[in-house]
């Protein structure tokens, strides 16, 4: 049979604890669309992560996340900068065009990572009524290439936006992997560098369909309800979304997922390298970017699934999450021997 651990962290399943707290609340009836008593301590709860200006919009998936996070600011005139591996640019079959209208204008990465020396390229001609006049710019943390901006990356890029008059999106949808490996608070790396506003990701992490457009250092537009509602995020039954997010924050679940799946990583590197297998990026957080040819690829994909990064350069992404076991990492490695 198949083995899926290194696939994706979201071929993972749902953390029990979390489970059980659903089964838990699973109880009588409620207002519906957010306006029940576990939504108001789940938006508590972002609050305490994210600091006290936080405004938070519950979502059922990271797509539809980020197209709503891009929408409270753009109009369809406008442009959001990324780097070409942004899942927004990649991943999300052409959504925040299609829906939000916006343009995206992506630029060549550095390890996964958009450079303020890049960026600038793209500032020429604003306000010229010929071009679409970028308003946003759209980071992954941590990166499409397990990469993990630094704080001070992070603090350069949204003050160099800021003095340009653009907003900073982060795409968190796996955020929790991002600050661990940074050793810093969820707040230490999104608002206190100057995010305007996060994707937050919880179901790569141990969550079902629990994903929130959170507003850190700008307010969210007057009309975020309609949007989301529009962009047909609005879940009726939005306590089941919301529960998820108690036991994650009050019982550390996100920082102990996290720091499992990116130690997993760590190992598999090492391992890896260990048998002469080339690592191609530095292993950063949960993604363990490496070479392996064609033929042995074949061999072991019906044993161990994973996807193939780069065809022409053999590169592949093994991805490790809160489940992956040591044994599974040696059993690759062993095969790959
Ligand atoms: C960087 C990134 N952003 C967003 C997403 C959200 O995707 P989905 O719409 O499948 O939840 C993913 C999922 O693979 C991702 O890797």
């Amino acid at each position: 049979m198949t083995n899926y651990c290194f696939g994706s962290d979201n071929h993972s399943p749902i953390h029990p604890t979390i489970l059980n707290y659903l089964q838990e609340v699973n109880t009588g009836s409620m207002k519906a669309y957010g306006y029940d008593p576990i939504t108001v301590e789940a938006e508590l709860e972002f609050k305490k992560a994210f600091g006290d200006k936080t405004e938070v919009f519950f979502v059922f998936n990271g797509t539809g996340a980020n197209i709503l996070a891009i929408r409270s600011f753009l109009q369809p005139f406008n442009a959001v900068i990324c780097a070409d591996t942004a899942h927004i640019n990649c991943d999300e079959c052409g959504a925040p065009e299609f829906i939000n209208g916006v343009k995206l204008l992506y630029l060549p990465n550095e390890n996964g990572k958009l450079t303020i020396e890049n960026i600038e390229t793209r500032l020429h001609d604003r306000g010229d009524e010929h071009h679409n006049d970028p308003a946003l710019v759209s980071i992954t943390q941590s990166t499409e290439l397990g990469t993990v901006y630094t704080l001070e990356e992070l603090k350069e890029l949204t003050e160099f936006c800021h003095s340009r008059n653009l907003k900073v999106h982060m795409d968190g949808a796996r955020i929790a992997n991002g600050a661990v490996s940074l050793g810093c608070s969820l707040k230490e790396m999104t608002t206190d560098c100057g995010i305007d506003v996060l994707s937050f990701g919880g179901t790569k992490n141990g969550l079902m369909m629990a994903e929130a457009v959170v507003f850190l250092n700008t307010p969210a537009p007057k009309w975020i309800r309609h949007l989301r509602k529009q962009n047909m995020q609005l879940m009726s039954k939005m306590r089941y979304i919301s529960a998820q997010f108690l036991p994650y924050f009050r019982d550390g679940i996100w920082k102990q997922n996290a720091l499992h799946a990116n130690n997993m990583a760590t190992l598999l590197s090492d391992s890896l390298k260990a048998i002469g297998v080339e690592v191609t990026r530095p292993t950063q957080s949960n993604a363990v970017f490496c070479k392996i040819p064609k033929d042995l690829k074949a061999k072991i994909l019906p044993h161990y699934f994973f996807y193939t990064w780069d065809e022409d350069e053999d590169e592949v992404r093994l991805m490790c999450s809160f489940v992956t076991t040591k044994q599974e990492i040696d059993g690759l490695i062993d095969f790959l021997r």
